[in-house]
C-alpha cells in the first residue's frame, strides 16, 4: 500500500483538463463494442476503471487500438472470452456488461475486486431475470463474480425501487438485445448518459418524463469526443473554495443537469463558482462557506460527490446536514462509515444518524487518514489536508487510480509545490 503525505498551501493556481468523464467512458465503450464497423473515441477517462472496460470488450471480440488519444474499436462481433472479464473496482463496468450481456449469445464470468465482490449485483440480476436472463451469482446469494449466458430476452416495464443510473443503464443494454420494447420508470432522475448515446447513435429510444423506452436494435458506428468528469472537477471545485487566495479554471467539462448537483449545493454555501455552458468551463474562487441543508431528492445528482462536500461542509460557518444517503453505503465502501472515519481521524466533527451526514463546521488538525481502497475518500481526505492545520497522511493512495491517475500532478501544479 502506497502512503502519500499532503501538506497545507497558501493558495492554488492555474488551468486544468481533469480525465474524461468516467459514466461516459463506459458507456461509449459498450456502445461501440456493439456498434457494427468502426468507431472512434476521444478523451476517454484515464482510470483504471475504464481501463477495465476497454479489455473487456477487446476479450469479448472488439478489435481495440489506441493511438495518440484516440481509441479506436471495431464492434459488432462478440465470442465466450477465453478468461474471466475483470471489472476492478468498476460497479459501472460490472452492472452495466450484466445486462449488456445477457442478450447475447455467448457465456461469460465477470468479476472484480474485493470491494465489487461485497456490492450488491440483485439489483440488476432480478430485473434482467424477468427479462429472461440466465444469470448466477456467487453461491446465489446476490454478489460477483457473475455467470451469463446469453439467452432471447423479452422486453419488460420496470419501475426502479432505488434511484441507479447504474441499474436503469443496464436494463436498457439488456433491451437492445430483446425481443420487444423494454420500458424503465423512474422515481428520482438519475444520470442520463445512457439513454442520451443510444439515442445519439441510432438506437430507437424515447424519453417521455420519468419513462424510458429502447427497442431492439443496435448503434450506429460513431464518433465521439468524451467531455471533462465534474465529478473529478468538484475536487478543485472545493479545493480553490477553502484554500484562500485561490483561483483555477478548468476546461471542458460535461455540465449536463444530473451530474452539477454538486455547483448547485456550493453555490448556496457561498461558493464563487462560475459556469459556462458553451465552453464547459468552472471557474473557482476562494470564498467562506455557510452550512446548508441537502436534502434526499437532491442526493442522485451528486451522488459521488458527498465525500468532498463533507470536506466542503467541515470548512463552512455551522452545522451541514445530508440527509438521504442510504445508497452511499452501497458504494466503492459504505461511504456514510468511511467519510465518518477518516474526517474524524482529521480532527472534523462528523455524526451518522440513521442515512443522514452531519458536519460540524470548524478547523481541520490532520492527521492519518486510510483511504480503505475508495478513490474518493482518498482525493477528499487530500483536499481535506491542503487546509489542515499540519500534515496528513494517506494510506491506500493507489485507489486514486481508480479514475484520476494525473490528480496529484494536478495538485502539483495547481499548488506551485511538490505535494
Ligand atoms: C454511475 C452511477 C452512479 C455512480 C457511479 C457511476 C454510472 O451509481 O455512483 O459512480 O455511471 O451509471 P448508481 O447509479 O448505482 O447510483
Amino acid at each position: 500500500m502506497t502512503i502519500q503525505t499532503v501538506n497545507p498551501v497558501s493558495s492554488l493556481t492555474g488551468r486544468i483538463n481533469v480525465p474524461g468523464d468516467k459514466s461516459i467512458s463506459h458507456r461509449t465503450l459498450m456502445l461501440a463494442a456493439l456498434a457494427n464497423g468502426n468507431s472512434e473515441i476521444s478523451g476517454l477517462s484515464t482510470g483504471q476503471d475504464v481501463q477495465q472496460t476497454q479489455f473487456i470488450i477487446s476479450a469479448l471480440g472488439a478489435k481495440v487500438e489506441n493511438d495518440n488519444g484516440i481509441c479506436l474499436i471495431e464492434g459488432g462481433k462478440f465470442e465466450t472470452p477465453n478468461q474471466v472479464l475483470d471489472v476492478g473496482n468498476s460497479g459501472t463496468g460490472i452492472r452495466l456488461f450484466a445486462g449488456l450481456l445477457s442478450g447475447i449469445p455467448i457465456r461469460a464470468v465477470i468479476d472484480g475486486d474485493s470491494s465489487i465482490q461485497s456490492r450488491p449485483m440483485d439489483r440488476v440480476i432480478f430485473p434482467l431475470r424477468q427479462m429472461g436472463a440466465d444469470i448466477r451469482s456467487r453461491d446465489d446469494n446476490g454478489y460477483a463474480p457473475l455467470e451469463i449466458t446469453g439467452k432471447e430476452l423479452v422486453g419488460i416495464e420496470y419501475e426502479m425501487p432505488v434511484p441507479s443510473a447504474q441499474v436503469k443503464s443496464a436494463i436498457l443494454f439488456a433491451g437492445l438485445s430483446a425481443q420487444t420494447p423494454t420500458t424503465v420508470l423512474e422515481t428520482q432522475p438519475t444520470r442520463t448518459h445512457t439513454e442520451e448515446l443510444m439515442a445519439m447513435y441510432g438506437v430507437d429510444l424515447k424519453t417521455n418524463q420519468n419513462e424510458i423506452t429502447v427497442a431492439p436494435g443496435r448503434p450506429e458506428p460513431f464518433k465521439h469526443k468524451v467531455e471533462g468528469d465534474p465529478s473529478q472537477a468538484a475536487f478543485w471545485a472545493v479545493a480553490g473554495t477553502i484554500v484562500q487566495n485561490s483561483h483555477i479554471e478548468i476546461e471542458n467539462l460535461y455540465l449536463g443537469p444530473t451530474r452539477t448537483g454538486f455547483i448547485a449545493v456550493l453555490q448556496r454555501m457561498g461558493a464563487d463558482l462560475q459556469i459556462n455552458h458553451e465552453t464547459g468551463e468552472l471557474v473557482v474562487r476562494s470564498s467562506q462557506l455557510q452550512a446548508t441543508n441537502v436534502e434526499p431528492h437532491e442526493v442522485p445528482s451528486m451522488i459521488d460527490e458527498i465525500p468532498i462536500l463533507a470536506v466542503a461542509a467541515a470548512c463552512a460557518e455551522g452545522t451541514t446536514v445530508f440527509e438521504g444517503l442510504s445508497e452511499l453505503r452501497v458504494k466503492e465502501t459504505n461511504r456514510l462509515e468511511t467519510i465518518q472515519s477518516e474526517l474524524t481521524h482529521m480532527g472534523i466533527a462528523v455524526e451518522i444518524e440513521q442515512d443522514s451526514l452531519i458536519i460540524h463546521g470548524g478547523s481541520i488538525a490532520g492527521g492519518n487518514v486510510n483511504s480503505h481502497g475508495d478513490h474518493r475518500i482518498a482525493m477528499a481526505c487530500a483536499i481535506a489536508a491542503l487546509v489542515s492545520e499540519s500534515s496528513t497522511s494517506i494510506e491506500g493512495w493507489e485507489a486514486v487510480s481508480t479514475s484520476y491517475p494525473g490528480f496529484k500532478n494536478d495538485l502539483e501544479c495547481l499548488s506551485g509545490e511538490g505535494v
